[in-house]
């Protein structure tokens, strides 16, 4: 089948998207019976932008105009989905973590308007997860997000999946890359303003970084994680919450000489009365697994009932890393599709 793909943002994550889509367009064919084309691009300073015909993904990659695109502008999300027709959108703009918003508008008007749904932003799932699953299922389409947790590594799908039945107790990871980075660099002898300006640099820190510093960005990830593998609604004002700000970069360089490293820490348990959470730094013992998590390198372990610990390392994300969950998600719901036609042909 041939399917209309529209993207909300097309920053990183959205152009890697465009890119790995391009040159896994014969696989997509060859091993799944899908092609398709990119009839909607939507970002804050394109606007919305839609060609029921295609647009020219190369020209809109090198930042081309929208008439040489192929697109007309609309002015609101519900003109451009009238007009791109999506069978899936990808939802991939800023994150707004205090309230998830507009993203949250946006995926709903997806789903209403007859799409499935992926998303790489963490705030519609901190914020909106029981009632956006629950429209989607109404409507007999898929809400996905894979990539909002530990990029493209397999954890919602793995627990949807591979692990029925399975009730996790607890977790604890690191899943904050930026300050993992960044302890690293302060452990080599920077202070956190060099180490800072250089995780900028490299396009790991955004201008503001307060978000990673003070801990916001991984206690987004910690709510959100949570709230979906352990069942539990957690608001993000109950993620007990601390950064890395306040650590000294001399300690921070004495302890990894110890071999005990300091490391931003994510926690969360399941108690009598719902769940804790947890984000703070915790100079961890010699024989840690996270003590060998290193650089922009995220982990995390589950204690479960079933496994009585897994554990899932990802080795240094890419935004390419991020566009392989959106790509995981959207063949693993286009592939069930394709078994539901069969069965009922
Ligand atoms: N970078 C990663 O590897 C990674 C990993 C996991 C999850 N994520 C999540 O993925 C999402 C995208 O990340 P990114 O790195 O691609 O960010 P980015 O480079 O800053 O791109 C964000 C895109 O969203 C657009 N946008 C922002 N607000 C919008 C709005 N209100 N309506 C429509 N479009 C809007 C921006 O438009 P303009 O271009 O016009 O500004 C831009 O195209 C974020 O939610 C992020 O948390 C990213």
């Amino acid at each position: 089948m041939r399917y209309n793909l529209a993207f909300i943002g097309f920053g990183n994550v959205g152009q890697a998207l465009a890119r790995l889509l391009t040159r896994r367009r014969q696989d997509l064919a060859a091993g799944y019976g899908v092609t398709w084309r990119l009839t909607g691009v939507a970002s804050r300073r394109r606007g919305w932008l839609a060609g029921a015909d295609g647009l020219d993904v190369e020209v809109l990659l090198n930042g081309g105009n929208a008439i040489a695109a192929g697109a007309g502008a609309l002015p609101d999300v519900q003109a451009w989905l009238a007009a791109a027709q999506p069978h899936v959108v990808f939802e991939m703009s800023s994150l707004q973590a205090s309230t998830g918003q507009p993203a949250i508008d946006y995926i709903e008007a997806g789903l209403r308007a007859g799409a499935h749904v992926v998303t790489a932003n963490k705030g519609p799932v901190v914020h909106a997860y029981p009632r956006l699953r629950d429209l989607a299922e109404s409507l007999g389409r898929g809400f996905r997000f894979e990539s909002t947790v530990m990029d493209g590594a397999p954890i919602f799908s793995l627990f949807r999946s591979c692990l029925p039945l399975t009730r996790v107790s607890g977790f604890e990871g690191i899943l904050n890359s930026t300050t993992n980075y960044l302890l690293a660099r302060m452990e080599a002898g920077a202070d956190l303003d060099q180490a800072v300006r250089e995780a900028q640099t490299l396009g790991l820190a955004e201008t503001d970084p307060a978000a990673d510093i003070d801990g916001f960005d991984a206690a987004v990830k910690t709510a959100a994680l949570a709230t979906v593998v352990m069942g539990q609604p957690l608001p993000l004002n109950e993620v007990t919450r601390a950064g890395i700000r306040g650590l000294d970069p001399a300690e921070i360089r004495a302890a990894r000489q110890a071999g005990r490293p300091w490391k931003l820490l994510c926690r969360a348990e399941r108690t009598a009365t719902g769940v804790t959470a947890s984000v703070g730094p915790e100079r961890l013992p010699e024989a840690s697994p996270f003590a060998q998590v290193n650089g922009t390198t995220s982990a995390v372990h589950f204690a479960t009932d079933t496994l009585p610990g897994l554990t899932i390392t990802e080795h240094d994300p890419t935004p390419e890393t991020t566009a392989y969950g959106l790509l995981a998600d959207f063949i693993s719901l286009v592939s069930a599709q394709e078994v539901t036609a069969l069965a009922a042909s």
